[in-house]
């Protein structure tokens, strides 16, 4: 299974991108993470993005679009080439770059899973957690600008996933299991079809209105 997820900070991309990678055993590539990795390491790449990362602003496109593509030939040589995307592709730059070296690799993303939330929950969740884990970037006036960006640049890519077929967009309002249940189902579903449909036949799926179904009250 080849997924990536689109969706705003805090609509747990990192909570349903490490129970994806644990039920399909994929690995889970979070760039949010790496990125991170690299400052606490206080690595040269680190030193160069960690304001960025303070600000809530993009790192430059070379410098993820290098990191993923080889955590995706290290997934295609070591892990048998499935994969959870968290956080890339952010732009419509990324999400082009991204598609070619799919190509190249012959590993392009068989979903790209829309988590919808709205931006009152969403801080709502940042603030949360920011009691607890301290992420430099989990303030008010940082997370204002994350949300802002993701409206402005991420956003607009959905579009081009649901043109592609490959789109399914989930709930992402209720509670954690009631989403993970959600996406499971529909990944388990779909995951003995998806290398077979032909792009021409692809299709995008919104489970949106489908929460009664599972398990909401
Ligand atoms: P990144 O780490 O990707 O951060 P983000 O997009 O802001 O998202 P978060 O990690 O904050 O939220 P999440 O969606 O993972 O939600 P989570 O599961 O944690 O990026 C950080 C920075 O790195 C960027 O600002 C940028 O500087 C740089 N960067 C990264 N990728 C880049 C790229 N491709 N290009 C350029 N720059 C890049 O959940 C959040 C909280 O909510 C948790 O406490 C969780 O327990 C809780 N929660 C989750 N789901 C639910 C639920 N259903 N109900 C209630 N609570 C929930
Ligand atoms: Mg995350």
């Amino acid at each position: 299974m080849r997924v990536l997820l689109v969706a705003p900070p805090g609509a747990g991309k990192g909570t349903q991108g490490a129970l994806i990678a644990t039920h399909f055993d994929i690995p889970h590539i979070a760039t949010g993470d790496l990125l991170r990795e690299h400052v606490a390491q206080r690595s040269t790449l680190g030193n160069a993005v960690q304001e960025h990362l303070n600000r809530g602003e993009l790192v430059p496109d070379e410098i993820v679009l290098d990191m993923v593509r080889t955590e995706l030939i290290d997934a295609k040589e070591h892990r048998g080439g499935g994969y959870v995307l968290d956080g890339v592709p952010r732009n419509m730059t990324q999400a082009r770059a991204l598609y070619q070296v799919g190509l190249d690799l012959d590993m392009t993303a068989n979903v790209a899973l829309h988590l919808k939330a709205d931006d009152d929950e969403l801080t709502r969740r940042l603030l949360a957690r920011a009691a607890l884990e301290h992420r430099s970037d989990d303030t008010e006036e940082v997370i204002r600008r994350r949300l802002a960006l993701y409206h402005e640049v991420t956003h607009p890519i959905v579009d081009w996933y649901g043109s592609r077929g490959i789109l399914v967009s989930v709930d992402a309002m209720r509670p954690v299991q009631h989403v993970a249940r959600q996406i499971l189902t529909a990944l388990e579903t779909m995951s003995t079809l998806v290398d077979f449909v032909p792009e021409s036949a692809r299709r995008s799926i919104d489970l949106t209105g489908l929460g009664a179904a599972f398990g909401d009250a």
